[in-house]
């Protein structure tokens, strides 16, 4: 099948490596053109574990190819999957504005028969809309459908080649035929639906996991009143499988490009027809709440941040990615800072200067290139993030033979008695030490 990706963003350049690795004819479009010069040559501008091989791979093979032009990109394709960012707009609700372009251009070059298909997360009723742009600018029969993104980052290439399900939106017994042979190779279970329950899907999923996180936050934060420990409770309850153990690790919240926005999105959505009074707008607000709230009480245990020497273990938003969105180090080091705290970063992967494109990092901040030296002289070392190479490493090691050091674990990934006895002063998430 001839398949053509527009937005060669996270989503749209995992998705075309994959698609081509099935023998379809792939091309990914964009109208950035420094990001299609970089694809062009096999450079990937973000990290993702074995994406760039597959690409590489992929393009060599001659199942994939880039370019900014929609009429070489448009006129031999069999499905058009639109797959460009969605900001937030200013009241929470997503802005369409790139979805309504590609429309726009896409239209004059369709080939009869083509489906255009959504991933990008969109709200219910924004496929009408698409619809109604493409029918005003070509008399060319074309169908529609949705086919919204589960990926994780970090793991995306490996999501995409192993997903848990398929969601195919659409109303033509034709276009599922079509879908449905396209997502064969995938070997997953199919869901075939209207194409408003497909972009539904898509937002209950991650508001649904964004939920389970908040809710594991509150109740670590009742924890730490009662002397009970939020692990504990994690396993105890995890035994009912209608509970399970899996994904609710208590920490600073959800960050990422994905669950803050998707939340506040379906917020606003739910504020726009009028259902007011609903549990997402108070996800959000519990989320943006969490990280200043436990800085406060952090602040209080090691005795205030100013002319404290920090370690800061983790910029990314999660492990195996660099990509700093919504992540913790984001909103914890400009409070720390703005206290009169020294920090001293590290990340295995991800840069601080290189997101916020800056010549120089601030007085008082520098990135460190090994954990050691991040953690040299530290009174407190924050690990903020999982990553293996933070969670793995021989603290022992590395403590100062007379200065008090606080280790705050963020993510409960220490055995607080191992640090005890090596003599770190522990705060964890939802227990009391
Ligand atoms: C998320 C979803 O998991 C994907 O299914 C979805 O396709 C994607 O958003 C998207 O909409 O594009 P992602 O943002 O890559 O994927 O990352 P996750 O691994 O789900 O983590 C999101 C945030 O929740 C991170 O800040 C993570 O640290 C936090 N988290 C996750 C917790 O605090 N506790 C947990 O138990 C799990």
């Amino acid at each position: 099948m001839n398949v053509t990706f527009i937005g060669t963003g996270f989503v749209g350049v995992v998705s075309a490596a994959v698609y081509a690795s099935f023998g379809n004819q792939v091309i990914g479009l964009d109208v950035d053109e420094n990001k299609i010069s970089s694809l062009k040559n096999s450079k990937v501008p973000f990290f993702e574990p074995g994406l760039e091989e597959l690409l590489t791979q992929q393009q060599q093979a001659g199942n994939l190819t880039f370019t900014t032009d929609y009429k070489t990109a448009i006129r031999n394709a069999d499905v058009i999957i639109i797959a460009v960012g969605t900001p937030s707009a200013p009241d929470g609700q997503a802005d369409l504005k790139y979805v309504f372009a590609s429309a726009e251009s896409l239209a004059p070059h369709l080939k009869t028969g083509a489906i255009v298909a959504i991933k990008s997360t969109v709200p219910p009723g924004t496929l009408n809309k698409v619809e109604k742009i493409i029918k005003n600018k070509t008399k060319t029969k074309f169908f529609t459908a949705s086919v919204p993104e589960f990926l994780k980052e970090g793991s995306a290439v490996q999501d995409t080649l192993k997903p848990d399900r398929v969601v195919i939106g659409a109303i033509d017994q034709e276009v599922f035929e079509k879908l449905e042979k396209l997502h064969q190779p995938l070997n997953a279970p199919i869901v075939k639906v209207r194409p408003e329950s497909a972009q539904m899907a898509k937002y209950s999923a991650n508001a649904y996991l964004a939920t389970r996180i908040t809710f594991i936050n509150q109740i670590a934060d009742l924890c730490e009143k009662n002397g009970a420990d939020v692990n504990d409770i994690v396993k105890a309850i995890g035994f009912d499988k209608r509970i399970g153990q899996h994904y609710w690790y208590p920490g600073l919240g959800y960050g990422g490009s994905c669950f803050p926005k998707d939340v506040k999105e379906l917020a606003a959505y739910s504020r726009a027809v009028n259902e007011n009074d609903n549990l997402f707008n108070k996800i959000s607000e519990l989320n943006e709440n969490r990280i200043p709230k436990l800085l406060r009480k952090f602040e209080k245990e090691v005795g205030g941040w100013e002319n404290k020497q920090i370690a800061i273990l983790g910029l990314a938003f999660k492990p195996n990615t660099d990509d700093m969105r919504e992540a913790p180090s984001t909103k914890i080091i400009p409070i720390l800072l703005s206290k009169g705290a020294k920090i001293i970063s590290y990340d295995p992967m991800a840069s601080w200067k290189g997101f916020f494109r800056l010549d120089n990092l601030e007085e008082n901040h520098q990135q460190a290139g090994t954990i050691k030296e991040a953690v040299k002289n530290a009174d407190v070392i924050m690990s903020l993030i999982e990553w293996p190479e933070i969670t793995q490493f021989d603290f022992s090691k590395t403590k100062h033979p007379d200065k008090i050091q606080w280790f705050i674990d963020a993510r409960n990934q220490f055995h607080p008695q191992t640090l005890q006895q090596q003599k770190y002063q522990y705060l964890g998430i939802g227990k009391t030490n």
